[in-house]
């Protein structure tokens, strides 16, 4: 991809699954990349597994919930790495529940964890961005965002709020050289989707089922969205901003 070597990347959440896998592909472009994630054990795994491949990274211990805390991590991290040109907000967290069994203490940990962290990460990233001139933010958003998930009804609301916040905010910052895109996977395998539908014979049938809806006859890889978001934070996306695209084996299809 053009324009990505030797630039920053930070993305949330690389620790595991779809961050990790994004995390390694930006470094493979050349990119430094910055892991954050609150598993600080398993976000040092990560930078190893980075480096031992050749690439650039380090990692900083981070809970995007908390904002002083997300302050002084981009910070740190910027402080060895450089200035960030990519930020990649990838945390997130649900767990399945009907809407009507949850409870209040409940949807604040899911608006925390996928909109207020997303929120936190970017205000503490971009006043540089647009003072420098440049650079890019990815949301891992979620098909759930666009067509709602059952059994994920506040999440749902949290990733509808990020693709509006995200196209709200690209409108405010244009003119700094600062893009703003969605990427929306739908069902993926990853320790997110085991502790989603289970193991073992229940998780199967589930996971057949959600097979039965891809047009394309599967659920996604981690490895399904790594491109997309290194085209995002290149040279050729440049005139591109606000913009939602979902990766789902034509799960959804938008106009
Ligand atoms: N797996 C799917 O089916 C699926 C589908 C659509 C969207 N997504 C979205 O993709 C993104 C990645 O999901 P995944 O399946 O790879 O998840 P995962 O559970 O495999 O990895 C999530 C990572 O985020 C970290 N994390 C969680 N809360 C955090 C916090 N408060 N602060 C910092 N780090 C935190 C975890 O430690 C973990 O390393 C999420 O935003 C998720 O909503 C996933």
């Amino acid at each position: 991809m053009r324009g990505l070597k030797d630039k920053v990347a930070l993305v949330t959440g690389a620790a595991s699954g779809i961050g990790l896998a994004i995390a390694k592909r930006l470094a493979e472009e050349g990119m430094a990349v910055g892991v954050l994630d609150m598993n600080g054990q398993a976000a040092h795994a990560a930078v190893e597994q980075i480096r031992a491949a050749g690439g650039k990274a380090d990692y900083e211990a981070c809970d995007i919930t908390d904002y002083e805390g997300v302050k002084k991590a981009v910070a740190a991290i910027e402080s060895r790495l450089g200035p960030t040109w990519a930020l990649v907000n990838n945390a997130g967290w649900d767990t399945p529940t009907a809407f009507l069994k949850t409870t209040p203490d409940f949807w604040r940990k899911v608006v925390d964890i996928n909109y207020l962290g997303p929120i936190h990460m970017t205000h503490a990233v971009v006043a540089g961005m647009a003072e420098r001139g440049g650079g890019r933010v990815i949301f891992i958003a979620s098909d759930a965002g666009r067509v709602g998930s059952s059994g994920e009804v506040v999440y749902s609301g949290c990733k509808g709020a990020t693709i509006s916040f995200a196209k709200a905010l690209a409108r405010e910052v244009a003119r700094n050289n600062v893009l703003l895109n969605c990427v929306c996977p739908g069902p993926t395998n990853t320790p997110a989707m085991d502790a989603f539908v289970g193991t073992g014979e229940q998780g199967e049938k589930i996971r057949n089922a959600m097979v039965r809806g891809v047009p394309l006859g599967r659920i996604g890889e981690p490895d399904d969205y790594p491109g997309l978001v290194a085209f995002l934070a290149s040279d050729d996306a440049s005139f591109m901003t606000g913009q939602t695209v979902s990766i789902s084996g034509g799960l959804t299809m938008h106009g």
